[in-house]
């Protein structure tokens, strides 16, 4: 007698800063292919494309289920042709032959390789590609090639920087990152941000903020550094200085880059320190020896120590709220919530602050919470910003 209702219309928004994108990713093997030829499209600075596929990825993380058929696409945003017939050839083969020639292709594999250097960046890889290296070994045999400070770090330490950081890794760089900081600032305020603050279990880095009121001494991060020096721990370090080019904020363009002093660093972590904090953690007795009688002792030295790449950001107490939700990420969540705020609101926002182009005026806020409703959006979560 009575009709069916129709199926509650759930609009998904285009913007990743209007969706939920937890770490449980139900589209992983669409995303995954995705993400390769979004990178794809960057190294070869197809920027409309990339954008395409990046958008498309992202959306496909926020949904609360796999998709199963072509039909499940209709009335999503973020798809065009290009990224539809993607997820269609892996609905019926389980694969892409695009993914698969691309991972296959020499100059696609030499730009991945040359840039898992610390240092390197896509010019310098196309550039080895170019006078004709395709591995490493090669690179570094080459009496030619001239490297930076950096790059130098980066072979050195490429094995321990290209072995994704734990958790347990980065709340050991936390516990010496925050004495440190207390010894000479006891007010002062370490934040873990970045991956780790969005609930990831691994990542590239470890990121900090750490808060500091604007009275602070300018040398402040330098003695910080001094002192992961002095204490052995400091294998490599660059120094950004602050720049107050007093906030152009009004240029629309969207800069990757903020005006935070920040350092750059690699250190030295005692693998020990690791180990005994996740056996001091867990229920079972700290004192089971692991290894006892098992193989015989080992004569040649073992490396008891993990080089870990480390971001250092000052900010002022007043910026904190803004450097955050910037530090935090993901990457595409940043580009979707400053291009919302430009395009929806007429504001423009950056790792500072929010500015209000129709009043003309900056908006403070001292939690992130302030920030999206200044914005109105709902607040997401950072484990609901894996964009
Ligand atoms: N970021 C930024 N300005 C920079 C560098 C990074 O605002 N100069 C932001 C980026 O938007 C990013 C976040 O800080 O989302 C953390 O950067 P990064 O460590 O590169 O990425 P993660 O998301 O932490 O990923 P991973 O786990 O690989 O480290
Ligand atoms: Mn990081
Ligand atoms: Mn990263
Ligand atoms: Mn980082």
């Amino acid at each position: 007698s009575n009709s069916p209702l129709p199926p509650p219309v759930v609009t998904i928004s285009q913007y990743a800063c209007q969706r939920r994108s937890t770490l449980n990713n139900r589209n992983k093997i669409f995303t995954d292919a995705l993400e390769i030829l979004a990178e794809n499209f960057e190294f070869n600075e197809n920027e409309s494309a990339y954008v395409a596929f990046a958008r498309a990825t992202s959306l496909l993380k926020s949904l609360p289920y796999t998709i199963s058929k072509m039909a499940a696409l209709d009335g999503l945003p973020c798809f065009g042709d290009q990224t539809r017939a993607i997820i269609e050839e892996i609905l019926e083969d389980g694969v892409s032959s695009k993914v698969d020639d691309l991972l296959c292709d020499e100059k696609y594999k030499a730009r991945k390789l040359f840039t898992s250097v610390f240092g390197v960046g896509l010019k310098t890889a196309d550039k080895w590609y170019g006078q004709g290296f395709r591995t490493l070994e090669a690179v570094k045999a080459s009496k030619d090639l001239k490297f930076t400070k950096m790059q130098k770090a980066g072979f050195l330490y490429y094995e321990d920087i290209n072995n994704a950081v734990t958790r347990p890794e980065a709340e050991a760089v936390a516990q010496i990152i925050e004495t440190i900081v207390h010894n000479y600032a006891p007010d002062a305020i370490v934040t873990l941000t970045g991956g780790f603050r969005r609930g990831k279990e691994t990542g590239h880095d470890v990121d900090f903020l750490i808060s500091c009121p604007e009275t602070m001494d300018e040398n402040f991060l330098r003695k910080i550094v001094n002192k992961l020096d002095f204490r052995g721990l400091l294998l490599y370090y660059d120094m950004v200085e602050a720049t107050f080019e007093k906030r152009k904020l009004s240029s629309q363009k969207y800069d990757a880059m903020d005006h935070f002093q920040k350092c750059f660093l690699i250190l030295k972590l005692n693998k020990a320190l690791v180990k005994n904090r996740v056996l001091s953690m867990s229920s079972v007795s700290a004192a089971r020896p692991t290894d006892e009688g098992a193989e015989p002792e080992v004569k040649t030295q073992i490396k008891d120590w993990k080089a870990i790449r480390v971001d250092l950001v000052i900010v002022p107490t007043q910026q904190f709220a803004y450097a955050l939700l910037g530090w935090t990420g993901s990457r595409q969540f940043e580009r979707d919530l400053r291009r919302y705020t430009n395009h929806e609101k007429s504001m423009i926002l950056d790792n500072h602050g929010l500015y209000d182009r129709k009043k003309k005026i900056f908006l403070n806020a001292k939690t992130e919470e302030e920030i999206f409703a200044h914005l109105d959006l709902e607040y997401i979560e950072p484990w609901e910003r894996n964009a």
